[in-house]
Formats: structure tokens, C-alpha cells, sequence
């Protein structure tokens, strides 16, 4: 099947979800009110079924959540909707955000353990360096869930919960694809590539994604980088900052497109990094606005697709994979089999972890309203 039809039946697939939508997802309301990441964004879950009705798990049993940091709007979200969620449920949750800062982390997971956590939800700053900390957590017989990125060389990580990722990625290629035409043209157009932190383990998925789409257009010179700059340790962001994006934005349109060659693509794995690009187009770029990838649907992505500044976003719902989630840590609380539909992909370095991978589906101008309005995500007013 052809990554179009394949990418067609998964965008098909999500917005059956988006219909059916888990008994979870259909039953409840929940209003997030994010102001730390400095948006204005009001998000939505639905929260009803009161699990601990159901499932025999003593209240009061403690959950600890460790969130990266609280400036990208997304892990706002999904610390908010993991915690009513748990809550919900019967948990009492501790919920932790780390300012980015890996020592932070570090000590925010200490405490949790030493508090006697049951479980933890861990979204990594950098996956590399928790293995001290989380070995720890394994001596005390405390199950550790990686949330969104793999947690590698600890077998202290019981699961992985997660978007996939590579798919991310190939949303993101295919889209380039599909705009420039290029399944059928004898042109040449030009794309520069931008990922996102290389200490983030999911930018080897959504890079090597878009990638395998893109290679081949680019080994049959339909596809020209003009920096040359191919690898995945040259395209990343440290930190998926957007001002280090921003800046290697305006260095490139210096260096290559000062002479007025034109932009037709840019690859960016994410939202963050996407501003920064849309910010250095602004100021130092006067051609025809290139196609330009994101994921997350932040909102203020989500603005810059609807005035023109950005072409898509990989959507992510963070309410599927916060009801995941709970699924998880209550099937290790009470000792069931945990859901997870993915055995193979996620090596950590001390082995497979069995993982749950959720669907991420892409929007833009044309498909927004109905996968991030008609899902109850945002409202209209959200994204005037
Ligand atoms: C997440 C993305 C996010 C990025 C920056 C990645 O690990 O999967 O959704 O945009 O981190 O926070």
C-alpha cells in the first residue's frame, strides 16, 4: 500500500475514533486552564466514568507524573489531563514540572519515590540520564511508565506509553510530497530540515520518518537541500528551542537564499521549532511562503496555519494518551494484563519495552475544524 493510502486509512481510521471516541474520552468534561506556558489555551477532556468504582484500587493509592516543563503548551496538557484523569480514578497525584532542568527532575522523582509512589509517569528531559534515579525506583518495587519518550539503558522502565512516532514523521514527509507534487513533476525544489533535540530519543523516529519519505526524492535530485545539511545531528534544535531554531533559520536564508534562490520546503519536526522558523521567514525571507511541518497543534501553530505562516501540524491527542495511561497504571495496580500493541519498535538498550503507541492523524487549513474542533480540542474563539 502507498504511504498516501496508508497515511489516507490512518487519517480515516482517527476520525472514526474521533467519532466513536473511548468510552472515556465520550463521557466527561474536563477544562484545563494553561497559563504557566504563557498561551491562552483552554483545553478539553472527558472524565466521567469514575474507575474506581470498578476496579478495586484502595483510594489513595499515590501516582507520581513527571512533566519536562511547563513552557511547551503540550506537556501542560498532558500533566493536567493525566492528573484529573488519575484522580478520577481514585489516585492521589503528584504531579511534577522540571523547568527543563535535568537535575530537577532527577530530585522531583527521588521525592516521589521516597513518598512511596505506587507507579510513575515519567516524560523524560533527557532519556539518558535517569537510570540512577529510576533503578532506585525499581529496588523499591515502584513500576516506571515512560510517557511520550523512551527512558533508555534502565530495565527499570516497565512501559512505554506514547504517539508513534516514526508515523509522525512520515505524516510530516508525505505532506511536503503531496503539496510540491512531487510523485509527478520533473521540477526541482528546494527544502532545508529541521529536528528537534538530540538528546530527544522520538527525534531518531520522526526524523528517520520523514526521511524515509523524503531520501528517495532527494537521491533523484527532485528534491535539493541546498545547505547540504542531511544528517540528523546537523537539523537539530537543542532543546527544540525557538529562538536556536530561529536563529539557524536566518543563518541558512543568509548563507543559501540571499541571492534570491527560492524555499519551497521546510521540514520541522515540531511546533516549537516551527515558530522560530515562521519568525526567521517573517523578518529575512521575501519569496513564496514554503510548505512548513509542525506537530502538537499548539495553538499558536494552529493560528500561524490558519493566516498562512505554517502549513500543517501532527496532531496529538493528549487525551487518548492520558486515558491510555490510566488504563496502564491501574492494570499494573491491580495486577492485570497492561494494554500496550507495539513489541517490537522500542528498544531502551536493556531490551524491547512493550509500548502503546496512539494514533497521530495531521491538520491544516482544510481538515482543522473537524480534527481539532469537531473533537471538542479547541474551541473556535481559542484560535482567534
Ligand atoms: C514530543 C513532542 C514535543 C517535543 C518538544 C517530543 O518528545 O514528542 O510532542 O513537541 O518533545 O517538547
Amino acid at each position: 500500500m502507498k504511504v498516501t493510502e496508508k497515511i489516507k486509512e490512518k487519517f480515516l481510521s482517527v476520525q472514526c475514533i474521533t467519532k466513536k471516541v473511548t468510552a472515556f474520552a465520550l463521557s466527561a468534561v474536563m477544562v484545563c486552564s494553561l497559563t504557566a506556558c504563557g498561551s491562552d489555551f483552554e483545553g478539553h477532556i472527558d472524565t466521567d466514568i469514575d474507575y474506581s468504582q470498578e476496579s478495586g484500587i484502595s483510594a489513595g493509592d499515590r501516582i507520581g507524573v513527571s512533566m519536562p516543563t511547563k513552557d511547551l503548551q503540550r506537556w501542560v496538557q498532558d500533566g493536567e489531563n493525566m492528573q484529573s484523569s488519575l484522580k478520577k480514578t481514585g489516585f492521589v497525584v503528584d504531579l511534577q514540572y522540571a523547568d527543563n532542568e535535568i537535575d530537577t527532575q532527577i530530585s522531583q522523582i527521588q521525592k516521589m519515590i521516597d513518598s512511596k509512589c505506587k507507579v510513575l509517569v515519567v516524560a523524560a528531559i533527557d532519556g539518558t540520564k535517569l537510570s540512577n534515579v529510576l533503578n532506585k525506583a525499581k529496588s523499591a518495587g515502584i513500576s516506571v511508565i515512560a510517557y511520550d519518550r523512551l527512558i533508555m539503558d534502565t530495565d527499570a522502565i516497565s512501559y512505554y506509553a506514547t504517539f508513534d512516532n516514526y508515523l509522525v514523521g512520515k505524516l510530516q514527509g508525505q505532506y511536503i510530497v503531496d503539496a510540491l507534487g512531487l510523485e509527478d513533476t520533473d521540477k526541482t525544489f528546494n527544502i532545508e530540515l529541521f529536528t528537534g533535540s538530540p538528546d530527544d530519543n522520538n527525534c531518531k523516529f520522526f526524523f528517520g520518518g520523514a526521511m524515509d519519505v523524503l531520501q528517495p526524492y532527494i537521491d533523484a535530485g527532485t528534491l535539493v537541500v541546498p545547505s547540504g545539511e542531511t544528517e540528523r545531528e546537523e537539523c537539530s534544535i537543542q532543546d527544540w528551542s525557538t529562538d536556536a531554531a530561529k536563529e539557524r533559520m536566518e543563518n541558512l536564508l543568509a548563507d543559501y537564499y540571499d541571492d534570491g534562490t527560492e524555499l519551497d520546503a521546510i521540514l520541522s519536526s515540531n511546533d516549537s521549532v516551527a515558530l522560530g522558523i515562521a519568525e526567521a521567514l517573517e523578518s529575512d525571507y521575501s519569496g513564496k511562503q514554503p510548505v512548513l511541518t509542525g506537530q502538537d497543534c499548539d495553538i499558536n501553530s494552529v493560528k500561524n496555519i490558519l493566516n498562512g505562516t505554517q502549513s500543517m501540524s501532527v496532531f496529538k491527542d493528549t487525551r487518548d494518551l492520558a486515558s491510555k495511561v490510566v488504563e496502564m497504571v491501574q492494570a499494573i495496580i491491580n495486577e492485570e494484563e497492561v494494554p500496550v500493541n507495539d513489541t517490537e519498535s522500542y528498544d531502551n538498550g536493556t531490551g524491547v519495552i512493550p509500548s502503546y503507541l496512539c494514533e497521530p492523524v495531521y491538520a491544516d487549513e482544510e481538515n482543522y475544524k473537524e480534527i481539532l474542533m469537531d473533537s471538542g480540542y479547541y474551541t473556535e474563539d481559542q484560535l482567534k
